[in-house]
């Protein structure tokens, strides 16, 4: 049997889906942030193929042992401070001059969105710059350090463990954050999946959200994923050279129709 190459993107056909468009979602995974240099979870050379995730990412892996996870924290923050987001994330910014309604829905914690200029970003799975106490599970507070004075952080309040921001497995989503990203998905015109394995729910079901309610659906990514067979079309590719050319092509498409 042969494998078939995956075919170059087809950028005309992904603009003749998004053109009309009055939302768009443009919905985010780990790979989106691949070309900035935060390495993907899944995969070769994956996060949690050289970590454990019972471990760094669930409570009761943080109740063992919170200074470990804390320094784990640490360290990506670390990695993540000094990263520009690339020319992909700048080029999904500019989306919203183009389109009434642009919303990011993403699965990364690490911020970039809004740091390369988004404006309207649902963070599924929290954020890694923003602690909440745990015992008191308070409103979270943006926390910007990127060496911490002790590990683990306690409450400055009541003493109690602080907390990364952040949802492990096992968690449930903010109901403020999956009640949006239902709204938005099932209201959209069109939605770019970009960089996701799609394979942690919830945050996987949103495209389908999307697709039943009639929206288009056009993947980013490297290689197939379980969305490509349901996606109208798949640019394969990586995201920071298939969004700027995406955008591209959006943009001689409109200066044309004016
Ligand atoms: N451009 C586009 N896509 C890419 C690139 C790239 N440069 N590099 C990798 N990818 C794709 C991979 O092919 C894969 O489909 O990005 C995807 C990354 O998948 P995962 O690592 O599983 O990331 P994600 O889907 O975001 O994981 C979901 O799992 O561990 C949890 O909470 C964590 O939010 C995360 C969730």
């Amino acid at each position: 049997m042969t494998v078939q190459e995956p075919m170059a993107p087809d950028y005309e056909r992904a603009v003749d889906l998004m053109v009309d468009a009055v939302k768009v979602v443009l919905f985010t995974g780990a790979g989106m942030s691949k070309d900035s240099g935060v390495d993907t979870f899944r995969g070769p050379g994956g996060i949690w193929e050289r970590f454990s995730a019972a471990d760094l990412a669930t409570y009761e892996g943080f109740i063992r042992d919170p200074a470990k996870v804390w320094k784990w924290n640490e360290h990506r923050r670390q990695q993540v401070a000094g990263l520009t987001p690339h020319q992909g994330y700048l080029a999904l910014a500019e989306m919203e001059d183009l389109f009434p309604e642009v919303v990011v829905i993403t699965q990364n914690i690490d911020g970039l969105h809004a740091r390369s200029g988004a404006t309207h970003v649902v963070e599924l799975h929290g954020n890694i710059w923003k602690v909440r106490c745990d015992a008191e599970n308070n409103t979270p507070w943006l926390d910007e350090r990127t060496e911490f004075p002790e590990v683990p952080l306690h409450c400055e309040n009541c003493g109690g463990l602080l907390r990364p921001h952040i949802v492990w497995f096992g968690e449930p989503l903010d109901p403020m954050d999956t009640l949006a990203a239902q709204a938005e998905s099932s209201s959209c015109d069109a939605m770019l999946v970009i960089g996701t394995s799609a394979v942690v729910y919830p945050a996987a079901g949103y495209p389908m959200v999307a697709k039943q309610n009639g929206a288009a659906m056009i993947e980013v990514n490297i290689e197939p994923t379980p969305i490509s067979e349901y996606a109208d079309i798949s640019l394969f590719g990586k995201a920071e050279e298939v969004l700027p050319a995406l955008l591209a092509a959006l943009r001689e498409r409109m200066d044309k129709k004016e």
